[in-house]
């Protein structure tokens, strides 16, 4: 048996992401897309206190807009719980407490890093000890951006994006992130891409070598060189206020910025904490909300 199984309750906390790089190739039968990508767990973090339960229920909280947010069976923590409690023929249930601080709706992954961190509080609370690589595994079959939770770091995702390779990244590299309150729906955006390029061949989608050598150099310049993400121009075109967003932040001493995952948050990137707490305050200065983060962080872990 496990050490932590007799614990009255096990806390998790898990990492929200910021795509650094993301190329969309074809589209599979099953609606998904072919992706390469390079993720960066940043410091913006979703916490889950799980405690032993009869069945499987779940509180939500936190200091972003909670809009959105399932509170029932379809919540993806809970179905996370449930698929580990299946694969391991565990029993009981759990009471799943969720704080969140990774914006709703936002492409920052952050109700993948809920299901990840429930993956990891349960399997420690149940003692079922299935371990990172097996949660991983477990992770891919609730979404996408799940494993990568789990993880951490820095890695390549290709695949569906759950295929992961760690990326060496030397240093940490400062972001400031600017949620938006209206939310936007992850397949419309892709749907939009897809609308776009109608019958037009679809290229194999590469990580390309300069964003690796970026992320290994530790330069938040050469990394601003090299951001990139093929669901900002199909995010803009249903969203064309996050332009201004863009434009402002970048007049105003960001090195690059870019729409997050399939959006609506913005990551502007930064050359220090400095930069980056001065240009929270303008953006603040403007009306836009804007937290200073940074990354790589570790995957879903006990805390
Ligand atoms: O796996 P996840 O639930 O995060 O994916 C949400 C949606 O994003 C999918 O239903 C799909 O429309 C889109 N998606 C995709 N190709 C991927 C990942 C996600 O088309 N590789």
């Amino acid at each position: 048996m496990s050490l932590v199984a007799d614990l009255p309750g096990v806390r998790v906390r898990a990492p929200g992401k910021i795509n650094v790089f993301l190329a969309v190739g074809g589209r599979h039968d099953d609606g998904y897309h072919e992706l390469a990508t390079a993720f960066q767990a940043v410091s913006l973090y979703e916490d889950v206190y799980a405690t032993h339960a009869d069945d499987f229920t779940i509180t939500v909280t936190g200091t972003v807009d909670l809009t959105g947010v399932p509170q029932d069976d379809s919540n993806l923590a809970l179905k996370a719980a449930r698929l580990l409690a299946a694969e391991t023929g565990y029993r009981g249930g759990v009471h799943l407490d969720i704080r969140k601080e990774v914006p709703v709706a936002g492409g920052m992954g952050g109700g993948s890093a809920d299901a990840a961190a429930a993956l990891v509080a349960c399997d420690a609370l149940w003692g079922t000890g299935l371990g990172s690589a097996q949660l991983q595994a477990l992770g891919a079959r609730l979404g996408a951006d799940v494993p990568f939770s789990v993880m951490g770091g820095t890695a390549i995702g290709t695949g569906r994006g759950d295929a992961l390779n760690p990326a060496l990244a030397r240093g940490r590299f400062h972001w400031v992130v600017v949620p938006n309150a209206d939310g936007m729906s992850t397949p419309r955006t892709y749907a939009e891409l897809d609308e776009a390029r109608g019958d037009a061949e679809v290229p194999d989608p590469a990580v390309p070598v300069e964003v690796l050598q970026a992320l290994r150099s530790g330069d938040a310049r050469q990394l601003a060189e090299a951001l990139h993400n093929d669901l900002q121009a199909p995010a803009l075109r249903l969203r064309p206020d996050l332009r201004e967003i863009l434009e402002l932040g970048e007049a105003q001493g960001a090195l690059a910025g870019i729409v997050s995952g399939s959006g609506p948050t913005i990551a502007f990137l930064v050359e220090n904490r400095a930069d980056g707490t001065a240009l929270e305050s303008r953006m603040a200065m403007a009306g836009y909300d804007a937290v200073c983060v940074y990354g790589p962080v570790h995957g879903a872990r006990l805390v």
